[in-house]
């Protein structure tokens, strides 16, 4: 396996925070873990001459493979549950009273491979049953890693994978597959749209704002300062009285930006 020196470390450690705002400094070994087998399997001699391969690549190839072995994809269905009762008590009802015209805008944002929008097409498909055909819920899914939106896109999981779900959620919104596995129903697939997009690009290129946005477990990789400058981008593409989650281990500070706190991990831009 090839080695890592200091240089090149902080070199890509660089690279990846400013582009991708994941801080890496503190976990040389963990680059160079998943790194190190794939750089000598490729041929290169040293990671210097796949730098160079790497950024020098117009159709960034080596770039999207090296996001794919960096991000920590860690995800599964109805991961922080609370949240989904929260959203099925009072969030859905509240944008049900509250929306005039039958659009209600989600975003997952950093969804990896895609146990959380599904989660929330599932419980937004139960909330409205019969109702839903009256409404437009399409979820947007993004993510920087092409690898795990790859992965979400096709919706197919273990029976392991699915064992935080109910078996009613099973037979309702899975069909069984070959090899044991199974498949998001074509129902609940429709609902998600998944893209890649950089939550550190300067401008949200989105026509509308969102109701509600989960941004879980993506910050905590995040320093202080990019946390603080994504929060906010958060908050301006939020429609009034709009929800955010973000990962039970993560908090908003109260001086960082306008978003009112709600309860543990969920926040709410005002209506004025
Ligand atoms: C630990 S997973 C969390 C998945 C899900 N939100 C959850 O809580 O279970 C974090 C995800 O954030 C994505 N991510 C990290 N930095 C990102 C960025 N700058 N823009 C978009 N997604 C990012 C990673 O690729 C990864 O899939």
């Amino acid at each position: 396996m090839l080695k890592i020196t200091n240089d090149e470390f902080l070199l890509l450690a660089d690279f990846i925070k400013s582009n991708y705002g994941i801080n890496l400094f503190n976990k040389k070994s963990l680059v160079e873990g998943r790194l190190g087998l794939m750089l000598s399997a490729k041929g290169y001699h040293s990671f210097s001459e796949y730098f160079f391969e790497a950024f020098s690549d117009p159709t960034k190839t080596e770039i999207t493979e090296l996001v794919n072995k960096l991000t920590t994809n860690h995800t599964f269905f109805m991961r922080e549950s609370k949240h989904f009762d929260f959203l099925m008590s009072k969030v859905l009802p509240f944008f049900e009273n509250n929306i005039k015209d039958y659009d209600l805008r989600v975003w997952s944002a950093g969804c990896s491979t895609g146990e959380e929008p599904y989660t929330l097409a599932m419980i937004i498909a139960d909330y409205f049953g019969n109702k839903k055909s009256a409404w437009d819920t399409k979820i947007l899914a993004t993510d920087i890693s092409v690898r795990a939106l790859e992965h979400a896109a096709k919706g197919i999981y273990t029976a392991d994978e699915l064992k935080g779900l109910s078996p009613v959620w099973k037979l309702r919104y899975f069909q069984s597959i070959s090899d044991g596995k199974f498949e998001v129903s074509e129902d609940i697939k429709n609902e998600v749209i998944f893209r890649s997009f950089n939550l550190m690009d300067g401008i949200f290129p989105f026509k509308k704002k969102f109701h509600i946005i989960f941004c879980r477990n993506v910050m905590i990789y995040f320093d202080y300062e990019t946390r603080k400058t994504l929060i906010n981008k958060l908050y301006n593409i939020m429609e009034p009285g709009g929800y955010l989650f973000i990962g039970h281990s993560e908090i908003i500070n109260r001086d960082d930006s306008k978003f009112r706190y709600i309860i543990p991990s969920v926040y709410q831009k005002g209506i004025d």
